[in-house]
């Protein structure tokens, strides 16, 4: 392995020190940084990331509440909690896990949740203040992407970044993110999808790399230019008859291979993930300071 990892545990635990020295100044003011977490049905991904999230804010001393309705609730439950929630002062950041069940429309509860709560950034409101560059909330597995890149030394501005997949959680808001004018970001973003043509010629002339469409091992070293930075967002399960599970998980990047020609790489899992729900916690603790 030449590429130097980048290793995602360790800055979200840099990111961490941080966060509890910005919680502790709150709490002086005699606030102390409120997530109320949204959980409709049983599907058990949904319950764990839940869990991890309440976990970590446990961790840092946040207030958290988590509202469990059954899988049947109707829409307009689920919308009374929401307002109930938008009211209540202990609360400042609200956070439905998705996926919903099908009597329930997504993009109504989404638009249900104060933007000033929506440490998601998923609220129509957010996503366009986002492309005017705007004060905003910025989605938080991108915002874990770009803090990765510059917490581990590298430049962005000026780079050519390329984007493997333009989901609207993921690719298409770290483009706009990464396109920005300021010097955390002005970079040439290419926004790659499933229609794209000759994607390894692409590929092969990033600077930045990053890979987020869900399939396995998609990226190989022939797409990758020597000495460019690979971050890799995927969680694939694949089939591992050694280990316990049966399965195991990695991303959609060959890491091994294009660990090989890369300056540097995140790993999966140990990269993008640990950044992810240490960015949701540095949006509660955003929207508490917007508030003060
Ligand atoms: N680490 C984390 O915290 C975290 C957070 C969120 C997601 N993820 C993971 O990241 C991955 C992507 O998630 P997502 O929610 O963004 O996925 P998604 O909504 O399924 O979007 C996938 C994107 O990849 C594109 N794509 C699919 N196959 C492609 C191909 N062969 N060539 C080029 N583009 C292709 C799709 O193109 P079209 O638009 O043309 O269909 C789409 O834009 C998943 O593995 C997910 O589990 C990780």
């Amino acid at each position: 392995m030449a590429a130097q990892i980048i290793d995602g545990k360790k800055i979200a635990a840099t990111l961490q020190q941080e966060l509890l020295e910005r919680i502790q100044k709150l709490k002086e003011k005699g606030v102390t940084p409120g997530l109320a977490a949204v959980l409709v049905g049983e599907n058990p991904a949904s319950a764990i990331y839940v869990q991890s999230k309440i976990k970590k804010c446990l961790e840092l001393g946040l207030f958290s509440e988590t509202v469990r309705l059954p899988q049947d609730v109707s829409e307009n439950t689920l919308l009374q909690r929401l307002h109930a929630l938008n009211a209540d002062a202990r609360i400042h950041g609200i956070l439905v896990q998705l996926p919903l069940p099908p009597q329930i429309r997504e993009r109504i509860v989404i638009e249900s949740i104060a933007p000033e709560k929506d440490v998601d950034g998923f609220h129509p409101v957010n996503r366009g203040r986002l492309q005017l560059g705007e004060e905003t909330f910025v989605p938080c597995t991108p915002a874990g992407v770009q803090q990765m890149i510059l917490r581990s030394g590298v430049k962005i501005s000026g780079q050519h970044v390329v984007i493997l997949g333009r989901s609207q959680i993921v690719g298409l808001p770290l483009a706009l993110m990464l396109a920005q004018k300021n010097p955390s970001a002005n970079a040439t973003v290419t926004l790659c999808h499933s229609a794209t043509k000759n994607l390894s010629e692409i590929t092969a002339r990033a600077d930045i790399l990053v890979a987020a469409i869900g399939r396995a091992n998609f990226v190989t070293a022939g797409m990758v230019r020597d000495g460019a930075v690979v971050m890799d967002v995927g969680i694939n399960r694949v089939e591992d008859k050694n280990s316990p599970k049966g399965y195991r998980v990695v991303g959609d990047v060959d890491f091994a291979r294009v660990g090989e020609k890369a300056a540097a790489i995140t790993p999966v899992p140990g990269g993008v993930g640990p950044m992810t729900i240490m960015m949701l916690m540095q949006n509660t603790i955003l929207a508490a300071e917007r508030r003060l």
